[in-house]
């Protein structure tokens, strides 16, 4: 049963320059909220309760001024600086005393899910004792992102990062789930041609071990890139248009802790307090 994860908040955003110059890119807005709401709140989803954040060296201070020690949403969140992009494998490195010889999820502070029966997704990938699981999208460029190939019965039989030449249209999307063994195997990583630990050279020890499962997230599951400014953009309305129509916000993590019985409604009176008048906190008022 997997109780902790990490979300890798790092990076040096520089696709997305000059915004990211002062600010993360996990700190800018994807319509109403910080990026890094998003993959906090799949998270608690999955309920997962105990978060270790890793972001650049020198950034602690800024993340904890909107996401201090959790406490208000019922969760325990602790940080971790990384002091270069070393690779998405480094998250285990630095991480190894928080994960404690136990299992471990680890998602990328820029990745954005949505969808129906993403919630019974995440609490069965949560279950896994052995082994790693990644969940796969059906993308139109494979070629940006780490990709695998399922055979017939729909198990990974082949895996590459960012392939030039084609070979499936699976993307691995960043959000992994992994046995103990996880930190003993990425301390016998080495570094790719772009000087980088990769999280595919990771998934291929347990892919040669026969140990790695997936999930997919079908058409009617969202995962989106916000990777460029443009799709950073497209995010923001893919959002904006949902909550408009809908009303109810993607995301709103004080609403997943109310609904997981992990605060009560003086937590959100603190919250509307934290966050001062506006949308947000209008909408989390609705909530009690
Ligand atoms: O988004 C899913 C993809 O993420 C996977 O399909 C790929 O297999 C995986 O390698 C990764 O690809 P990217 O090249 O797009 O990852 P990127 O370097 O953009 O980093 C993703 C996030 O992780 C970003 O928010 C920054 C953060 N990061 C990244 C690295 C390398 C860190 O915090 N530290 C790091 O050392």
């Amino acid at each position: 049963m997997i109780k902790k994860a990490i979300i890798l908040s790092g990076g040096k955003g520089t696709r997305m320059s000059p915004l990211t110059k002062a600010i993360n890119k996990q700190l800018l807005p994807i319509y109403d909220k910080p990026l890094i709401f998003y993959p906090l709140s799949i998270l608690m989803l999955a309920k997962i309760k105990d978060i270790l954040i890793i972001v650049n060296k020198g950034e602690v201070k800024q993340y904890k001024k909107i996401l201090p020690d959790g406490k208000n949403l019922g969760i325990k969140i602790s940080y971790k600086e990384q002091s270069y992009p070393k690779g998405l494998p480094d998250a285990f490195l630095i991480g190894e005393k928080f994960i404690d010889n136990k299992e471990v999820a680890l998602i990328l502070g820029d990745n954005f899910f949505y969808g129906q029966n993403l919630t019974s997704m995440l609490l069965r990938s949560t279950k896994l004792k052995k082994g790693a699981k990644v969940i796969l999208h059906k993308v139109v460029k494979p070629e940006l992102f780490g990709v695998a190939k399922t055979n017939n019965n729909g198990k990974i039989n082949q895996i590459k990062e960012k392939p030039k030449k084609f070979f499936s249209d699976l993307a691995i999307t960043g959000l992994y789930f992994f046995d103990k063994n996880v930190v003993g195997y990425a301390k016998k990583l080495k570094p790719s041609r772009r000087k980088e630990l990769e999280i595919t050279d990771l998934l291929k020890i347990y892919l040669k071990k026969k140990q790695l499962s997936s999930e997919l997230l079908g058409r009617g599951g969202a995962w989106l890139d916000t990777g460029s400014i443009d799709h950073f953009y497209k995010t923001s309305a893919f959002v904006s248009a949902i909550e408009n129509r809908q009303g109810f916000k993607i995301a709103c993590l004080e609403e997943i802790a109310l609904k997981n019985r992990w605060i009560t409604s003086k937590n959100i009176k603190n919250a509307m307090k934290f966050y001062g008048k506006c949308e947000y906190s209008d909408y989390l008022k609705k909530l009690i």
